[in-house]
């Protein structure tokens, strides 16, 4: 089965091709540059530039390789959550080709994309415990199979990804700050009782960023020669970058790697059903090398199996649609023309049409 994917939702214009669960080629223009000199990303401009790069990037992907649009036996797309005028712009592409070629059309969860993603890699096994760790989700999910997750925990209110993203801008260090203050934090030890573990005295598998960000806006109000450390640091002038200001980021990194920890620990506690043998971590977060460390000792002293994306498979990419859309098809799931895009806080139907059109088309 040969699968188009179509990834649009925020600042990535992506597309890739699966064939039968293998990735072929894929092609990203990334707007980071763009977004940069407003500190975050503008939709309106993320919409335009969606637009401007969509046709040129199929036409790469095409002459890569070889591919014609009648091979094709399925377009997937992303449909939410995410921009709204973002997602249009992936969607209308996707319709357009999927009706002019005669592929079925899959809408994909961006969200469950990522948590398959890892599936190009290795064989993943259900039921499985999914921890999503985005720029604007922290889930965990009891994944049954690749059409069947459900929500165990979710974001109240700022997830993993923008915690470490606003960290990053109090600091005033260069956008996108994520992997940065990773890259910073990577170079010290932290101290473990400079920042709280947020939400995490409580039952709830919820999880709430919120709390640590004003930890750590009251902190560098009391330490602005930290925040005089940041301004100085250049996403390439790391040597800039102080031992003192390393600590922090290093201590901040804990605090967020740690209640991801606590929270997977306490999902897999309060497990029913047949227990998982696996975890799955994915999303921008899953790229962190703490979170990826402390992922491994939980899932070592849990005896279970942690599956991890490679770095560049964590965040944002169409393989990860393409893929996921291909199993949807496999499954007999697709959609028709009048698939809705769905944005960020809204939930995502499981409007899937059932049938036969949605496996290969033999050719
Ligand atoms: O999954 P993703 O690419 O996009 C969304 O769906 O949101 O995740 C992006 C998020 C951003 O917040 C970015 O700062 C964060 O992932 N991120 C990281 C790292 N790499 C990306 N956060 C911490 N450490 C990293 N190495
Ligand atoms: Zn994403």
């Amino acid at each position: 089965m040969l699968c188009l994917g179509i990834e649009s939702s925020c600042d990535e214009t992506a597309l890739a091709v699966v064939e039968d669960g293998r990735l072929l080629d894929q092609a990203l223009a990334s707007q980071v540059e763009t977004h940069a000199l407003f500190g975050g990303v503008v939709p309106e401009l993320a919409s335009r530039e969606h637009y401007r790069y969509i046709g040129p990037l199929y036409r790469l992907l095409v002459q890569r390789t070889g591919l014609r649009a009648e091979d094709l036996d399925v377009v997937a797309v992303a449909r939410g959550p995410g921009l709204l005028g973002c997602l249009l712009v992936g969607m209308a592409f996707a319709k357009g080709l999927a009706l002019s070629c005669g592929a079925t059309l899959v809408g994909v969860n961006h969200l469950h994309g990522h948590l398959l993603a890892a599936g190009l890699e290795q064989q993943l096994d259900f039921p499985a415990l999914g921890l999503l760790i985005s720029g604007g989700h922290t889930h965990l999910y009891r994944m049954l199979g690749p059409a069947d997750m459900r929500l165990l925990g979710r974001t109240l209110d700022d997830a993993a990804g923008e915690a470490c993203d606003k960290f990053a801008k109090m600091l005033h260090l260069p956008y996108p700050g994520g992997a940065l203050v990773d890259r910073l934090g990577s170079r010290a030890e932290p101290d473990v009782h400079l920042f709280p573990r947020p939400h995490t005295h409580n039952d709830s598998l919820d999880f709430s960023f919120s709390g640590l960000k004003t930890a750590a806006a009251l902190y560098l109000e009391k330490h602005p020669d930290l925040v005089e450390m940041g301004r100085t640091v250049s996403r390439e002038g790391m040597r800039a970058a102080t031992p003192e200001l390393c600590r922090l980021c290093s201590s901040y990194l804990e605090a967020v790697a740690d209640t991801l920890q606590i929270k997977t620990r306490r999902a897999l506690d309060t497990w029913t059903g047949q227990l998982p043998g696996t975890v799955i971590v994915a999303g921008g977060v899953a790229a962190n090398s703490r979170v990826r460390r402390k992922m491994g000792d939980l899932a070592q002293r849990c005896g279970l199996h942690l599956v991890l994306p490679s770095t560049g498979l964590c965040t944002d990419n169409a393989a990860m649609i393409a893929y996921a859309g291909s199993l949807l098809a496999q499954a007999g799931l697709y959609h028709g023309l009048d698939l809705a895009a769905i944005p960020r806080g809204r939930r995502i139907p499981d409007d899937y049409l059932a049938g036969p059109q949605a496996v290969s088309r033999g050719r």
